[in-house]
């Protein structure tokens, strides 16, 4: 058989590592400061690049929690809360990971469908009216996971004038936002209401994953708390890597690996764009981004996901199972990552999925 083509995840490939760059840090970091990476530590994590982020985002470096990737850290946030007591407002369809935690927190969810002019916080609303009290909305505001959408200015404000108006706060994780290739920057909520947002964002998409260094900018009320939970889970996560990252970032290689990451992922994003037109027009609708590493596909007609994958596998394709980035439903949706392929596996993905939506039955 053909080799099978892999449109699940999302993950930088190897070729966008600066090993190179990232051997000269390590052994920066070991020979100039060993004893300052090498033993317990603080569990806020790396003076340094808590400095460091703290500049970069105008704000006491005391707010700025480093961690285990950003998703831990934001586990270290929901542990802070007692178990089962959170009301928690999401997107649909959402981040899974982010999903599976709130779950183990045995928070009340209240979802809100993304729709063609972005979030529709009817339900929010309507939970609101009933005397519910929220306590967080989580937002990938800036080329989601798993659609790809941006959320519109109007939406941002409103989402900052409810939180405002009905004491809630917002979680809104960035990760993508440095990678946008057309198109300019419109303000985060962070930017907007930074003393009721919980910044979150991560090293993992910039320089490598693999060195899980993410991190969360808190109001100053939630810090103390979630430093407890997260001494009492890894003491500290490991300095050797944010001290890494530290040395990556003080030497101005974040901006240009930056640069090259946009020109690298805005190629990709343009070969699945015009494969898609090609291929797909009239089987699904998509928007395609301006950054991020996915295009979120709805398909046209009635399909059951599970017939989706098992065809999608017979043909040399992997699929993400849509329903996982929602509570109900996600049958016709489709996930498509354009960071890791190569154009040829782009392209050649995007006609077997077409081929496989063409002889759907019905
Ligand atoms: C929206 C979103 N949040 C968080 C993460 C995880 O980030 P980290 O590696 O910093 O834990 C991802 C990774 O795919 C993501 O897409």
């Amino acid at each position: 058989m053909e080799k099978m083509i892999a449109l699940t995840r999302g993950v930088p490939p190897t070729q966008s590592f600066a090993t190179e760059k990232l051997q000269a840090c390590v052994q920066t970091a070991l020979k100039d400061y060993p004893e300052k990476i090498l033993q317990y530590a603080k569990a806020a994590g790396f003076p340094p690049l808590r400095e460091w982020v703290a500049e970069r985002y105008k704000v006491d470096a005391g707010r700025v929690i480093i961690g285990t990737g950003s998703l831990c850290v934001l586990d270290h946030v929901l542990r802070s809360f007692p178990m089962g007591s959170l009301t928690v407002a999401i997107e649909e369809p959402t981040y899974d990971r982010t999903v599976t935690q709130l779950k183990r927190a045995q928070a009340k969810l209240i979802p809100c469908p993304i729709k063609k002019d972005g979030l529709d916080f009817t339900p929010l609303k309507e939970a609101l009216a009933r005397g519910e009290k929220l306590d967080f909305f989580y937002v990938v505001s800036d080329f989601q996971n798993p659609t790809g959408s941006l959320m519109p200015l109007t939406k941002r404000e409103e989402l900052v004038r409810l939180a405002r108006e009905h004491g809630f706060r917002i979680i809104e994780d960035l990760p993508y936002r440095q990678l946008r290739y057309s198109g300019e920057p419109i303000p985060s909520c962070w930017e907007m209401a930074p003393d009721i947002t919980l910044l979150m964002t991560s090293f993992s998409k910039l320089i490598a994953p693999g060195l899980r260094v993410g991190l969360m900018i808190l109001p100053e009320e939630l810090v103390a708390q979630t430093l407890k939970i997260a001494e009492d889970t890894y003491i500290n996560s490991s300095y050797v890597d944010q001290a890494i990252v530290y040395e990556f970032c003080k030497r101005g290689w974040l901006e240009e690996q930056l640069d090259d990451l946009r020109k690298l992922y805005g190629h990709r994003r343009n070969v699945m764009a015009e494969a898609m037109a090609e291929e797909l027009t009239g089987l699904c609708e998509w928007t395609v981004p301006d950054g991020g590493f996915f295009i979120g596909a709805f398909v046209n007609k009635p399909i059951k996901m599970d017939e989706l994958l098992k065809l999608g596998k017979e043909n040399g394709l992997q699929l993400t199972d849509g329903r996982g980035f929602y509570m109900q439903g996600g049958d016709q949706f489709v996930r498509l990552p354009f960071c890791a392929l190569e154009d040829d596996e782009i392209k050649e993905g995007i006609k077997r999925l077409a081929k496989v939506l063409r002889e759907y039955p019905g």
